[in-house]
């Protein structure tokens, strides 16, 4: 029979390593990048590697009772990222007023520094914020307009931010102008065409996502802001998704105003968001809660929000030491591997199409399928009640079909499972 000490000894090789608490401990975590860093391959290799991403997937806590395919409507976090998050909320709750604000509050600066290395930018042009949305609004509202000035967007830009500027229409007396976008788009001409035709000499604004919420969309950015900077007009990239999603950084875009989500692609703590405004642009934008005067020049005027807490702040650098652990082109790799796996088993372009391009240079882990004739909302209903599958309807007047975004932490079953349902619908068409 064997002893208990030997028990324990089988168990916490196989079973104590499949708990996520296995990574809790920050021994495990450095663990666990000397064992990702033990991986050779190119991207594409370790793609298709299961001994690797086994590795990734034990890090999280997810629910493993159903398939969750939503992963670009907020992420879960890994397991130390929210580790950290709790230690530093707690800590803050001994003695907020001491804790909070004088202990963990300047440590936020090595989270500045290490987003804006990240991000390949100045550390004096990052600010933390709660989202993508709070990013935004300070760009879509910070800017001056007058009666008659006109913004510029597309229809298949994120809905709060359309109505941001609809506000300021009903407010202030603007003009909003929306642009259409092809679906796939994959020609970069097309869409600076489509965007420098609709400029007037009233255009003061340009409101542009990186990635497209709707299809997974990658728009060529850099190449619209440099059409836009040679008429004078300022750019705000919308890159809720794009963001530690695939491998890029800010020379790749070269823009003046840049904001993210971190709780999207990055996997940190829910409430992160990031925006870049380059350095000599600081000054000409308002912060969305005021500041003082003095503050003008300093990127922290944007952060000027009142009382909030340190910790999901804080926590971003675990979230950021896993992201690099994995590394940007694996991870791109990976994403794109999994949308693939579906997309060849199911799409026909007949019965089953596709609303996302398939070309890598134009989509990564974003996916938007069709089953003609089925109701996204049915497919969508059907998928949770029969299959306990979560996917994202998506009903746009150009194009309609359920979203499917999976993560690092889906596995391969999860995907085989995600096609024989599916399989299932579409025999019912
Ligand atoms: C394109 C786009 N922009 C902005 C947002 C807003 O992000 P958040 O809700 O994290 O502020 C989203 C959210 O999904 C989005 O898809």
């Amino acid at each position: 029979m064997e002893t208990r000490k030997q028990f324990l000894k089988k168990i916490g090789s196989g079973a104590a390593a499949l708990t996520a608490g296995a990574f809790f401990n920050p021994m495990k975590t450095e663990k666990l990048k000397e064992k990702l860093d033990s991986y050779s391959g190119t991207a594409v290799e370790i793609a298709r590697n299961e001994d690797f991403w086994a590795q990734v997937q034990q890090a999280f806590t997810v629910d493993r009772s159903l398939i969750n395919l939503n992963n670009g409507g907020v992420s879960p976090s890994p397991a130390f990222v929210q580790e950290a998050m709790k230690k530093h909320l707690d800590f803050s709750n001994q003695a907020p007023v001491y804790n909070m604000w004088r202990i963990l509050e300047p440590r936020r600066e090595g989270v500045r520094q290490r987003l804006a290395r990240n991000f390949g930018v100045d550390t004096e042009e990052i600010a933390i914020t709660r989202n993508a949305s709070e990013s935004l609004q300070i760009c879509q509202l910070g800017f001056d307009l007058n009666p008659g000035d006109e913004v510029l967007t597309t229809d298949q830009d994120y809905p709060r931010m359309i109505n941001t500027f609809k506000q300021r229409e009903r407010r202030e007396g603007i003009k909003l102008n929306q642009i259409s976008i092809p679906v796939p788009a994959e020609d970069d001409a097309e869409i600076v065409r489509r965007f420098e035709e609709a400029i007037t000499p009233n255009t003061k604004l340009i409101l542009m996502c990186h990635i497209i919420n709707l299809t997974g969309q990658i728009l060529p950015v850099k190449k619209v802001v440099h059409m836009a900077r040679k008429k004078g007009i300022p750019v705000i990239v919308d890159g809720a998704h794009a963001y530690a999603h695939f491998e890029f950084d800010h020379a790749d875009l070269d823009c003046d105003y840049y904001t993210t989500s971190l709780h999207k692609w990055l996997f940190a703590p829910h409430g992160t968001g990031m925006l870049y405004v380059r350095k000599d642009k600081i000054k000409d934008l308002w912060p969305l809660m005021a500041a003082a005067e003095s503050q003008d020049e300093d990127i922290r005027k944007f952060e000027e929000i009142g009382t909030h807490p340190a910790a999901n702040f804080l926590a971003i650098g675990e979230a950021l030491t896993f992201h690099e652990g994995i590394g940007s082109s694996r991870k791109e790799a990976r994403l794109k591997y999994l949308n693939d796996l579906w997309i060849d088993e199911i799409v026909d372009g007949d019965k089953v199409v596709l609303h996302t391009s398939r070309n890598p240079k134009y989509a990564c882990g974003i996916a938007t399928v069709e089953i003609k004739g089925m109701e996204p909302n049915e497919l969508n209903s059907t998928l949770w009640s029969d299959y306990r599958i979560i996917t994202t309807p998506i009903n746009h007047e150009q194009f309609r079909g359920i979203r499917v975004t999976p993560n690092v932490y889906t596995t391969r079953e999860e995907i085989d499972r995600f096609v024989g349902a599916m399989k299932d619908q579409i025999k019912k068409v």
